[in-house]
């Protein structure tokens, strides 16, 4: 069905959309399936709220049970879409419970559109030479191997949509290293990586499409955390950003792979 823009209630959208470079059509999602990771906080609910007003159906997949059942009754209620809820630690992914969840969406939709590997762990910020090993791993677990092992369990099913997105989440850092960010800086290098790899082997059957985006400053408790001190309202909403994550996950990106973008400094393709 698609969105009915009289139903959908997102006024942050609204406000934000003024200063988009692209502007998305309502329904550019409509009847399309999308995997969120970290959906219950953020970017990553931004990003839900945002891909369910635009007619997608939405996975939210994080781990606080409760912050997924809010976004849950948030979309339900405002947007005419159906969302499931995936409650999970992805520093604990198993094989089984990957499976499990392309089993699921599979039953319950019969193939999967895109994905935004959008979760993230920040970690201490120390220098490499102090840099506790067992955070290094953890951190790891959660930023590189959970995007890793939820993509290969999830390909086949983008694979029979004909067309699907898949969306790596980077950073500054994992662009151009710097002092202290360690694990959380090399994580991003990592999924740049991913991003090329996977990009070039999927390029020649031109059905699934793999970028990375880095959001810059946002307003989250991400940002928060690595600068207490900062203003809040001196960086912008995650809705700033929407316009690209839209554009990327829609069809109007389809044949563009393999590429880095950035929310501040992205050309609009229009
Ligand atoms: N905000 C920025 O300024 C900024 C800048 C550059 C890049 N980024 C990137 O943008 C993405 C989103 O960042 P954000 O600022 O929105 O972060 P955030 O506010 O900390 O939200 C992160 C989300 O990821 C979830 N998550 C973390 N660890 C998880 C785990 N082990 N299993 C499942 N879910 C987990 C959290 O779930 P819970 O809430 O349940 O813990 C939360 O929903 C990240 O990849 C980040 O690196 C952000």
């Amino acid at each position: 069905m698609p969105p009915n823009p009289d139903r959908v209630h997102y006024p942050e959208l609204e406000e934000a959309r003024v200063g988009w470079r692209w502007q998305p059509p309502a329904d550019c999602l409509d009847g399309r399936t999308i995997v969120v990771t970290g959906a219950g906080a953020g970017i990553g609910l931004t990003a839900a709220k945002t891909f369910a007003a635009h007619g997608a159906n939405v996975v939210l997949l994080g781990r606080t049970r409760a912050k997924l059942e809010a976004a849950f009754d948030w979309i339900s209620a405002n947007t005419g879409t159906s969302p499931v809820i995936v409650p999970c630690d992805l520093e604990a992914l198993s094989d089984d419970s990957t499976q499990a969840l392309h089993d699921a969406i599979l039953d319950a939709y019969g193939l999967l559109h895109g994905v935004l590997h959008n979760a993230s762990a920040l970690g201490p910020r120390a220098a490499i030479a102090h840099y506790p090993r067992d955070q290094w791993r953890s951190l790891m677990a959660v930023n590189v191997e959970a995007p890793f092992v939820l993509t290969k369990a999830l390909l086949p099913l983008m694979e029979r949509s004909g067309s699907a997105s898949i969306l790596m989440t980077s950073s500054s850092v994992g662009r151009q290293g710097r002092a202290y960010w360690g694990a959380y800086a090399v994580s991003k290098f990592a999924l740049e990586g991913l991003t090329q790899v996977l990009s070039d082997e999927t390029e020649h059957a031109g059905i699934v499409r793999v970028n990375s985006v880095n959001p810059g400053g946002t307003r989250t408790a991400m940002r928060a955390s690595a600068y207490p001190a900062e203003d809040p309202s001196s960086v912008p909403p995650g809705e700033a950003h929407m316009d690209l994550y839209l554009y990327l996950m829609s069809d109007a990106s389809r044949g563009v792979t393999g590429k880095q973008f950035d929310c501040r400094s992205w050309t609009s393709p229009d």
